[in-house]
């Protein structure tokens, strides 16, 4: 059957601070999303959270980017302010940009990945979930999932792998897209990606067309022009057959990779791979949190989740990211633990330096 996997985030309201998502809002989601299921607009839902970010995972059969799908979830995100306000949690309803929906959830604030596939006779899907970081952040996990070899052994040794595969690229600043085929232009491929903060990878497919990946991409600090938290995002991989297996996908994770985000999202930490149940970044505000969830598709059902990085193998990486994060705390206020100049123009700090751009004097020489 064809059916289409919606993922719609927002941060809503964090508690406390923005750590976590207090339980009221995920009550609120469920009970508004099985009004929906009952009504028959979706085929299942799963609600979860990662640090202050709200997480709506949808099964349905309207394709993406549906008015009616993303207006739901939009509701859905209505809704769960009331309540983050009445609990007068933090920044209630902060990533809701727009008064009014207006189509299309992309734009107003809520990070959306959709894909619309045709279910295998067994479709093993993983969402990965991330707080206090940005899109970019899958750059590296998906170049290492679908394109380097030492990462997964199945690009040299399986035959429906060995073709490589197709990456979709996405410029933010000067919104426009590029496609590379991998291995033949994997450096080509590398000389962007490898710039996260402007070139993210919007989604993956095989040579034959069939979507293996796709992630949420958007930058708010770009839509709102300011500083509004960071682009917490999501992105959804197929595993097995002509895909990577589910180890394959979930070992770039392994790495203490280095992304952009924790604290006032202006600071380069590592990104912690953890269970449900620890996806509450509190040190400084972090280090950043990625969570994988783990669903088998049955008709559009989704069995499951198995929540992945609760595995003692991934114990070590845990560990490296704490030693890396000690190491890079260390530096403080300095680059390159504080992003870049360019990076922090979107942040509050222009401000700061506005109010002192009278006191400098031109330098005599
Ligand atoms: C980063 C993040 C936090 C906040 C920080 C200040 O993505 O969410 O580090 O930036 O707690 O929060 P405000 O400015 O909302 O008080
Ligand atoms: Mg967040």
């Amino acid at each position: 059957a064809t059916l289409t996997l919606s993922v719609i985030k927002a941060d809503v309201g964090g508690y406390v601070g923005h750590s976590a998502c207090h339980e009221a809002l995920l009550d609120e989601a469920r009970t508004l999303l099985s009004q929906a299921q009952a009504k028959g607009e979706i085929l299942d839902f799963y609600v979860t959270a990662c640090g202050d970010d709200l997480q709506l995972i949808l099964t349905h059969t309207h394709g993406t980017d549906h008015a009616g799908i993303h207006h739901l979830a939009w509701d859905v995100f209505k809704a769960c302010t009331e309540v983050a306000r009445r609990l007068k949690l933090y920044g209630a309803g902060q990533d809701l940009l727009a008064d009014a929906f207006s189509g299309n959830v992309r734009g107003m604030g809520p990070g959306v990945a959709e894909m619309t596939i045709e279910e295998r006779p067994s479709e093993p899907v993983i969402i990965f979930m991330a707080d206090k970081t940005s899109a970019g952040a899958w750059n590296l996990p998906l170049y290492k999932m679908f394109a380097d070899p030492f990462n997964t052994a199945g690009l040299v040794i399986s035959p429906s792998m060995h073709a490589g595969f197709r990456f979709e690229v996405h410029d933010v600043i000067e919104h426009r897209r590029i496609v590379f085929d991998t291995p033949e232009e994997s450096y080509d491929l590398l000389v962007f990606i490898g710039a996260a903060g402007r070139y993210m990878v919007k989604a993956v497919y095989t040579k034959r067309g069939a979507i293996a990946a796709v992630s949420s991409t958007q930058r708010l600090a770009l839509i709102a022009g300011k500083y509004v938290g960071k682009d917490d995002p999501v992105c959804i991989v197929r595993c097995q057959g002509e895909f990577p297996a589910v180890g394959e996908v979930l070992e770039p994770f392994t790495l203490p990779h280095i992304v952009e985000g924790w604290m006032r999202g202006s600071h380069y930490g590592p990104l912690m791979p953890v269970p449900v149940r620890q996806a509450t970044p509190s040190r400084f505000d972090g280090p950043p949190r990625v969570i994988a969830l783990g669903f088998q598709l049955a008709e559009g059902r989704l069995i499951g989740p198995r929540d992945l990085f609760d595995d003692p193998g991934f114990d070590e990486a845990r560990r490296l990211c704490n030693v890396l994060a000690d190491a890079l705390r260390q530096h403080g206020p300095f680059e390159p633990h504080r992003l870049p100049m360019e990076a922090m123009e979107y942040t509050t700090l222009p401000e700061v330096m506005a109010r002192l751009a009278e006191r400098w004097q031109p330098l005599e020489d």
